[in-house]
């Protein structure tokens, strides 16, 4: 099916520049499998990522954690997705739980800001997950679908996006997921994708799981077979993430 695993570092509202220079060191000195097994995307925040960019090995590439919905103008604080594109930023992480929970961003929203960032270029990591309160509900397949769905009714490609399964309840917790818990979420995606968009965008697209993942537990999740990569935050600021990123190993032997 050719779905090549996909790392991601989200290193969310972190770092000075001395530590994001440390850290890039020490992604660069890092042994890790080729492009042709792993693409590995790092999101530092907005101000680092032309350092990141500059710094960075050129195998591994650099995200945004968010994007303006529309094109830039009178927004004061906002970033545009042009300049991204201008600044030579190819990707672009958007609809994570914290911008989503925290800063009230709907599904039709984060929708609207996956379409208008394609639009413009740029590649995009698509965040859906459900709170504890609506696993406790049994409306976890609901929720991630009413997201995927915000989004299916606005793109005509899913060439160019990432779909990073969070749950809620396993960010920045210690609570990973069960590997069985997101490859079964994982399928579902897939499912509504297979009937919603087409059976290719379905078998072709990457659904990576985030939500506490770290070295001891990334090799039993990489080896589910719906689980396409990950989307890495605290462990992503350490040396562990190298192992993250050699999880993708457990695909090839697969
Ligand atoms: P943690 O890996 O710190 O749980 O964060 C996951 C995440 O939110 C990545 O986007």
């Amino acid at each position: 099916m050719g779905r090549k695993f996909f790392v991601g570092g989200n290193w969310k509202c972190n770092g000075t520049t001395e530590e994001v220079k440390k850290i890039v060191n020490k992604l660069n000195e890092g042994e890790v499998p080729s492009q042709d097994v792993v693409e590995v995307v790092i999101s530092p925040p907005f101000v680092f990522l032309p350092l990141v960019k500059d710094l960075l090995r050129p195998n591994f590439h650099v995200a945004a954690q968010n994007c303006w919905v529309k094109k830039g103008g009178a927004f004061t604080g906002e970033v545009s997705a042009e300049m991204l594109s201008n600044l030579g930023v190819p990707w672009v992480i958007l609809g994570h739980s914290e911008r989503r929970q925290l800063l009230g961003e709907s599904n039709e929203f984060v929708g609207d800001k996956v379409a208008y960032a394609l639009s413009q270029g740029l590649k995009v990591i698509a965040c859906v997950g459900e709170t504890l309160e609506q696993r406790e509900a049994g409306s976890t397949v609901d929720v991630v679908s009413a997201q995927t769905k915000a989004i299916a009714e606005r793109v005509s490609s899913w060439a160019d996006i990432v779909i990073a399964y969070e749950p809620v309840w396993a960010i920045g917790t210690g609570k990973v997921a069960t590997p069985a818990q997101a490859q079964e979420v994982h399928s579902e995606l897939r499912k509504w994708l297979s009937a919603n968009t087409s059976p290719e965008v379905a078998s072709t697209t990457r659904i990576i799981y985030g939500g506490s993942v770290t070295a001891a537990n990334c090799k039993e999740l990489a080896a589910k077979p719906d689980v396409d990569g990950f989307l890495v935050g605290g462990a992503s600021l350490k040396p562990e993430f190298i192992d993250i990123i050699k999880s993708a190993e457990v695909k090839r032997s697969a």
